[in-house]
């Protein structure tokens, strides 16, 4: 970046003083380290020499954008609308001396901690001799029941400053920011930016929508600048700077996934919170997930995205900005270090299996009754929820936003003619599904792969039907889900009257209700097809196994005659050996009547 002058009032000192203060530009401050004690020193023995404050700006990935001579209470605003961009702190600390001696903050000091939004305000005394006298710390307490607004910390010297305790005051100040006066902000800013096709920038526009953020601008580069280092061209990096501050925007989205580098060196660019695809969808799946199992699987998943782009850049707290991309697990302890991560990784592993070996077992259970699981798939927001409504009357979640299923959800459905299935939702699929997710959700969507029967289910309205309906088979065939009987169903006919190149669809509307008949017929053929038609003769005295049979099949006929009840039942061949050999029964084929 580039180098800056000394601000403020710099009248009257010398120029060598000024070339000593700029020099300081170049210090390295560690991500968790508060101050260093080389930097402490300098301020302390310049400002005694020139006989003024001395203000240094540090920033949460240890940067000094800015070194000030003079009364901190005129520290130019450009502070506070950093805030509005990243709607938390400003991401910036103030460290400043005070020259009579005295380390304690005063009132001044601490409105302005509160009003621009610093992440911690700092003095340092400086002595008649030049010594450092001591340093205190101001951190916002922004929790509303809060006896006193700062939380403040001290040090006699400078070995005495506990670096990392200080900058977890910063972590913790932030959080509260975050949890109370987010509400206050109205919903987020973003613009989104790509260089893969304008098609997923729409696409990634929709996942914005969806996270419930308001996109302000799109910026798509055909192909990336010489710079990869960046993921865009610098050029463009840069107008997208200008466009943060003109659109007054919070954060910027980028539609590929980046590593830690490119985020860390975007931010410094573009001056605001910096995203990639693969954290705006973790943060729509932490919004969405509703099952304990779901919402497991999306904080492990979340837990490895942050070890891998956040922990190791040292950007552990610049990545608390607020908003988009900052829920989900373990907020108030991201300063935890790597191998705890992967501890809770470990552990919310050992639950999730726990929970998969139930699963299966009510799996198991299900394949005992032989009742079919239909599963329905598709791409996200096709109207999977609101067809499951509708063909079982349960009360699932429907939302018009993406992603709104997240974990498998099944209800079984019971004909009046017998016909029972159990009917399953699953999460939306998308393309560019982050890998973690994909691996977190895949016991989930197991669900699909070891379904009897698929529905595909397209939007009849959608102009990237095609395309979606493509990905939906590469994601089957990942799950190895390529061999059960189809059904192709074309949603919201209401919308369209073109069925295109799907003429054998079964054209619906989930909402207006038209084509369910059909299609719950076509599901009823298949799970029939998979029956065969039996007779079994119950005597009076085993009366009770009737509804054994009623409960396994579907019965067709029964009649009463001087040894028993003659049952016609139709079932599943498997089913048919299992209960004749449980219950010492003899069935014999029939033609079905019925
Ligand atoms: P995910 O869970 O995100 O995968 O979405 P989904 O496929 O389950 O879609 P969902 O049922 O949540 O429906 C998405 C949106 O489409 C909602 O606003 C529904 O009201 C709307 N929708 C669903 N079916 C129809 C339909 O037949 N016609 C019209 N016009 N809108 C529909």
């Amino acid at each position: 970046m580039e180098k800056q002058k000394i601000m403020g009032n710099t009248e009257g000192v010398r120029d060598s003083v000024l070339r000593r203060m700029e020099a300081w530009y170049d210090f390295e401050i560690g991500a968790d380290e508060y101050i260093t004690q080389e930097l402490c020193a300098e301020m302390a023995a310049v400002s005694f020499e020139i006989r003024r404050e001395i203000a240094v700006f540090v920033t949460r990935g240890g940067g000094i954008p800015e070194i000030r001579v003079g009364d901190i209470g005129r520290v130019s605003s450009q502070w506070s609308r950093l805030r509005r961009h990243s709607r938390g702190l400003n991401r910036v600390r103030l460290l400043h001396t005070h020259p009579g001696g005295d380390y304690s903050l005063s009132e001044a000091d601490l409105s302005t901690l509160t009003v621009m939004g610093f992440d911690s305000v700092c003095a340092i005394g400086v002595g008649d001799t030049g010594e450092v006298t001591g340093l205190m710390a101001a951190f916002g307490n922004y929790e509303p029941e809060a006896d006193s607004r700062y939380r403040l910390l001290s040090a006699h010297r400078f070995s005495r400053i506990d670096q990392e305790g200080w900058m977890r005051e910063i972590a913790v100040s932030e959080n509260e920011y975050i949890r109370f006066r987010r509400e206050e902000d109205g919903p987020e800013r973003v613009i989104l930016a790509g260089c893969d096709s304008e098609r997923s920038l729409d696409e990634l526009s929709a996942l914005a929508d969806s996270a419930g953020v308001t996109v302000v601008a799109k910026y798509y580069q055909k192909r990336p600048g010489a710079d990869s280092s960046l993921y865009i061209g610098r050029g463009k990096a840069d107008e997208i700077a200008l466009a943060v501050q003109n659109l007054d925007a919070d954060a910027v989205i980028f539609d590929d996934e980046l590593t830690g580098r490119q985020i860390r060196l975007l931010e410094e660019i573009i001056g605001a919170k910096t995203l990639d695809r693969t954290a705006l969808i973790l943060d729509i799946f932490a919004q969405r997930a509703r099952t304990n199992e779901g919402k497991l699987q999306v904080m492990a998943a979340q837990l490895k995205y942050r070890s891998t782009h956040l922990i190791g850049q040292g950007l552990v707290l610049s990545r608390l900005g607020g908003g988009i991309g900052t829920r989900g697990p373990g907020e108030t302890k991201l300063e935890i270090d790597r191998r705890r991560i992967r501890e809770q990784v470990a552990d919310i592993g050992r639950r999730l299996d726990a929970m998969k070996r139930e699963r299966d077992l009510r799996r198991r259970n299900r394949e005992k009754n032989a009742v079919p699981v239909v599963a329905l798939v598709g791409y996200t927001n096709v109207g999977k929820s609101s067809l499951m409504n509708r063909l079982s009357g349960a009360g699932v979640f429907v939302e018009d936003r993406l992603f709104a299923t997240l974990d498998a959800v099944s209800r079984r459905v019971d004909m009046k003619d017998g016909a029972s299935f159990v009917l399953v939702d699953t999460v939306g699929f998308v393309n560019k599904l982050p890998h973690d997710l994909v691996e977190a959700f895949r016991s989930t969507l197991e669900e699909a792969a070891l379904a009897d029967i698929l529905v595909i289910v397209s939007d009849a309205s959608d102009p990237e039907r095609d395309a979606h309906r493509q990905t939906v088979e590469e994601v089957l065939h990942s799950l190895g889900a390529d061999t059960q009987p189809r059904i192709e169903v074309l949603n919201k006919c209401d919308l369209a009257e073109d069925a295109g190149d799907m003429p054998d669809a079964v054209r619906v509307s989930a909402l207006d209700g038209s084509g369910l008949e059909l299609l719950l017929s076509e599901i009823v053929r298949f799970v029939r097809s998979r029956e065969k038609v039996f007779t079994v003769l119950i005597p009076y005295s085993r009366y009770s196994l009737i509804g054994v049979l009623r409960g396994a099949g579907r019965v067709l006929a029964s009649e009463d005659g001087p040894e028993g009840t003659r049952i016609t039942l139709a079932l599943p061949d498997s089913e048919q050996k299992q209960l004749c050999g449980k219950y010492s029964l003899e069935m014999t084929p029939a033609e079905e009547n019925g």
